[in-house]
């Protein structure tokens, strides 16, 4: 572990003081999709990895200097939702943003990485047979609980059968009940992970996930503002909450055509590909989403911003 945030250094510790390694949670997200892909075999030249809401992160530039072929995704520059990214220097709007901090040469980048823009709410098509898939810090941007929960069905149908995909997110850690189900940062809690992990599961996908949250002294350390760290967990809300990961893994055959998706969520017509649920965008299943939509409590608390 301390060898991947060694190599990530230049995006954490800017000014190269050479200080230990920082429990932060974003560093932990990267170092734990790193270790997932490369623990899995898939970090090698003729390897093909799909990005979605890649921000200036480093781990375009890391798969690159691997060789690596990459699509790398970030919302487009127009759309409403980036502005805010941009201002907090967490949106990629060109291939440069990808290596800002200089982990990759500039050659190899060009030669592996292709940046486009894409949301994550209508993935495009034609991003297809991939090895693997990622986001950091990502999917609970969407807008719901439902909208994250759709990408994630959705974008299996970018891999390759037996591909894999590492997707980290927001975890509520205080509460298996009230949460935040809707707004610019979502929460999920234990029993929405444990019923997207049914979901995959039906769909014959197999799913790595790790519910403990530790008990070293970084790991019981709540951090609020002005954020002294440890920075593994912190308060949102009303609420302590933390960094989780998912890996799962693509069934290599298509799965039984007599599975049919949990309610509230549809499939195209045509396969197995789920649309997208989010309240807005689909009409006449919006009662049918109401246990993703308020989490089933009532409570639909917007946040203002995100805290990672
Ligand atoms: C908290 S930042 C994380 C960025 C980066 N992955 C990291 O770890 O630093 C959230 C990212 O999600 C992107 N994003 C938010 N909504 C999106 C959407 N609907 N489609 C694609 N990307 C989106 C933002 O533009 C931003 O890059």
């Amino acid at each position: 572990m301390v060898a991947w945030a060694d190599r990530i250094r230049p995006a954490w510790d800017k000014t190269q003081s050479g200080a230990p390694v920082f429990f932060h949670r974003k560093v932990w997200e990267w170092i734990y999709i790193l270790e997932a892909l490369h623990g899995r075999g898939l970090l090698h030249e003729d390897s093909r990895g799909l990005g979605f809401g890649v921000g200036t992160d480093p781990l375009a530039a890391v798969f690159a200097s691997f060789g690596c072929d990459l699509v790398a995704t970030d919302l487009a520059a127009e759309d409403s939702g980036a502005g805010h990214w941009s201002d907090s220097g967490q949106h990629a709007a060109t291939l440069g943003h990808l290596n800002q901090d200089g982990i990759c040469e500039e050659s190899v980048m060009e030669r592996h990485v292709a940046f486009r823009p894409a949301d994550m709410r209508q993935i495009p098509a034609d991003l297809d047979d991939f090895d693997f898939t990622w986001s950091a810090c990502a999917f609970e941007h969407l807008g719901s609980l439902a909208a994250g929960a759709a990408f994630i069905l959705n974008q299996m149908e970018c891999l390759r059968p037996g591909g894999v995909a590492v997707h980290t997110t927001e975890f509520n850690v205080s509460s298996n009940g009230a949460t935040l189900g809707a707004g610019d940062t979502v929460l999920y809690r234990r029993r929405d992970i444990e019923r997207l992990v049914r979901t995959l599961q039906q769909l014959g996908h197999r799913v790595e996930v790790d519910f403990s949250s530790g008990d070293s002294p970084a790991d019981l350390h709540v951090d609020a503002p002005p954020w002294p760290g440890p920075h593994l967990k912190i308060r949102l809300d009303r609420f302590v909450t933390t960094s989780m990961a998912l890996i799962i893994e693509k069934s290599a055959a298509p799965a039984s055509p007599s599975w049919r998706p949990t309610a509230g969520w549809r499939t195209r017509a045509a396969g197995q590909r789920l649309r997208f649920s989010t309240v807005p965008r689909v009409r006449g299943v919006a009662s049918r989403l109401r246990h993703w939509r308020d989490g089933g409590t009532g409570h639909e608390d917007p946040v203002p911003s995100c805290p990672c």
